[in-house]
């Protein structure tokens, strides 16, 4: 049994979204396909995702020194922590987020904080800094307004982290155009799921 873990970091629902209503047809088609697989959602927009904030490292500082920290930064620490583990416990990550000032929505860059973890996702090394994560899939879709073909900023962003952790299997789905040719909505989004099906083939 594998674990697939989705990122969503869009706060609208599927009614109103195609990212998302792409995010709900991959996961019912994944289902299909691997039953037997569990399958977490992490809401940046919902649930609590602890902002690397003057806190919280303070918190990661003293922990490392073994110095007592406040129940406050405990328990964000704590959440911290799980992200991190959850993340190095899926064997299969997708995230969804719209483009939004050309860049992702800073909540999600909350979580990607969480699983860039020197010593636990990656390591310092004489000659650079190597990636930890070996043996995971990433699936990144993303909603434009515009059309980037994933040279925007977000989806470099999202591709190098993924690569500096060490992922070697990178899928990226852009649904992009639609506020440049919203007559062409519908057909961008089924052109994006035709992409999307062919990766769930080997996802
Ligand atoms: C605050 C905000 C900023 C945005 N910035 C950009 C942008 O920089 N470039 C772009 O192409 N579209 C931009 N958009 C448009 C979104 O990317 C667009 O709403 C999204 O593709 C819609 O996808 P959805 O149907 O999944 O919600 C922005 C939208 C919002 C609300």
């Amino acid at each position: 049994m594998a674990t697939l873990l989705i990122v969503k970091a869009h706060p609208l629902d599927a009614q109103k979204s195609y990212a998302l209503r792409a995010l709900e047809e991959f996961q019912t088609r994944y289902a299909s396909l691997h039953p037997e697989d569990k399958i977490e959602v992490v809401d940046v927009f919902e649930d609590q995702i602890p902002a690397l904030d003057k806190p919280l490292f303070e918190a990661m500082e003293a922990a490392k020194k073994g110095v007592e920290i406040n129940p406050e930064q405990a328990e964000r620490l704590e959440r911290y922590n799980e992200l991190t583990k959850q993340f190095l416990a899926a064997d299969a990550i997708v995230v969804i987020n719209p483009l939004w000032n050309l860049n992702v929505p800073s909540q999600l860059v909350s979580w990607v904080n969480t699983i860039n973890v020197a010593g636990q996702t990656f390591k310092y090394g004489p000659e650079g800094s190597i990636g930890l994560v070996k043996g995971k899939k990433l699936l990144h879709i993303q909603s434009n307004g515009g059309v980037y073909a994933g040279q925007d900023p977000a989806a470099q962003y999202i591709k190098s982290i993924f690569e500096f952790l060490g992922f070697e299997d990178i899928h990226q789905v852009f649904i992009e155009g639609q506020s440049a040719n919203p007559s062409q909505a519908q057909a961008i989004y089924d052109k994006a799921m035709v992409k999307i099906d062919k990766i769930l083939e080997s996802f």
